[in-house]
């Protein structure tokens, strides 16, 4: 049986979904928690009987701590992955794995240079129906991807915005923006990864339903590497929080899917079996963040276990964790660049 590895969570906000999820991965062990807010700190401490830090530096020196889950602010993700890179520490990261492609290529460089691994959480990308669109994409099903779309008409309230654990949201210091990099990254990220990466953009966003500092509502038109385009729609204002939609064209079919529910699967050719299958399996599937467009602590915790699990499994077998920085690099790198187009008005390369 593997070894198994001690896991330290700082940021006891969504950390306290990574707690359970640490206890619920093999070969995980929750050894601490670290928070510098002492009403956050205590009660999860006691609730899974481990070690609590207020100082995340005193973490760093626990020996016991060989793994750190990083999930404060997203703007401070490089700099405390950095910090516990030096102090030869394995991390996973929480989306985005910072705000800008600077920072990210900064801690890509100090994970490198300790020898260490970091996994990054983009949970999109293990639901096992997104698996199989990404399948039938790169089998050549669907033939040559014509357009590629991503809709999140989502909701906050203006309190999500405030007090101690919200104002840092929709600002640009501390989010890197509002709706399109906070909440829409998941699914910038899930179009890139499905069309394999994108080229160029063109963006638009503002401050339209609350009093923040970066947007609420962002539209941007893509441009992927493979020629297809697409649109992504990202906003916190609509009332009461209609779910996630992703539709993508092929030359040879269309599939559909509205949050993780599957609604059209054509595919030219294919015979009825597979569609019927498809359906059967995904069309009428209880949606288990159903109530996340409008509640952002109802995350599901599967994505969070397998990420978790798969990177004690990378460090046991000394290979790269399924979802790297690298890879989470890119949805960062778009997402500066619709704001950047915003800006300026102009079309904008990514990278
Ligand atoms: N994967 C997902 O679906 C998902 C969902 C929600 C949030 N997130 C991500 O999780 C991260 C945290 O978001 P949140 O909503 O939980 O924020 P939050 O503000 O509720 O929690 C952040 C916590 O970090 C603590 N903290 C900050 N700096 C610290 C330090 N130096 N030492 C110790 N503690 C420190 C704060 O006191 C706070 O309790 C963000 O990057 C966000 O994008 C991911």
């Amino acid at each position: 049986m593997a070894k198994e590895l001690g896991f330290g969570v700082v940021g006891l906000g969504m950390g306290k979904h990574h707690c359970r999820s640490v206890t619920e991965a093999q070969g995980a062990k929750l050894v601490a928690v670290c928070d510098v807010d002492e009403d956050r700190l205590e009660p999860v401490a006691e609730q899974y009987g481990c070690k609590a830090y207020a100082s995340y530096e005193e973490m760093l020196q626990d020996d016991e701590v060989q793994i750190v889950n990083i999930c404060v602010e997203s703007g401070k993700h490089a700099a405390l992955g950095i910090q516990a890179a030096d102090a030869g520490k394995h991390m996973i990261v929480e989306k985005p794995a910072d705000i800008t492609p600077e920072r990210v290529d900064q801690l890509i460089g100090a994970v490198k240079d300790a020898g260490v691994k970091a996994g990054c959480i983009f949970q999109a990308r293990l639901d096992p129906l997104n698996r199989r669109i990404k399948e039938a994409i790169d089998s050549g099903k669907l033939g040559e991807l014509i357009g590629v779309h991503g809709h999140l008409p989502w909701y906050r309230a203006q309190s999500y915005y405030q007090g101690a654990h919200g104002s840092w949201k929709g600002t640009w210091d501390l989010d890197g923006g509002g709706s399109l990099m906070n909440q829409g990254v998941h699914t910038v990220d899930l179009i890139q990864w499905l069309a394999g990466g994108v080229a160029s953009v063109m963006g638009m966003f503002g401050v339209f339903g609350h009093d923040i500092e970066a947007e609420d509502q962002t539209v941007a038109l893509f441009k992927f590497k493979n020629g297809a385009i697409g649109t992504v729609y990202t906003t916190t204002c609509c009332y009461p929080g209609l779910s996630q939609l992703v539709t993508i064209y092929g030359a040879k079919g269309s599939i559909m899917k509205d949050a993780s529910k599957l609604i059209t699967w054509k595919i030219q050719g294919e015979n009825e079996a597979e569609e019927e299958e498809m359906l059967g399996l995904y069309g009428s599937r209880e949606d288990k963040q159903k109530n996340i467009s409008a509640d952002p602590m109802a995350v599901s915790s599967d994505g969070h276990t397998t990420i978790i699990a798969d990177l004690v499994e990378a460090i046991n077998e000394d290979r790269d964790p399924m979802i790297g920085l690298e890879s989470a690099r890119h949805a960062v790198e778009i997402i500066n660049a619709v704001f950047e187009s915003g800006r300026t008005g102009r079309e904008v390369e990514v990278g």
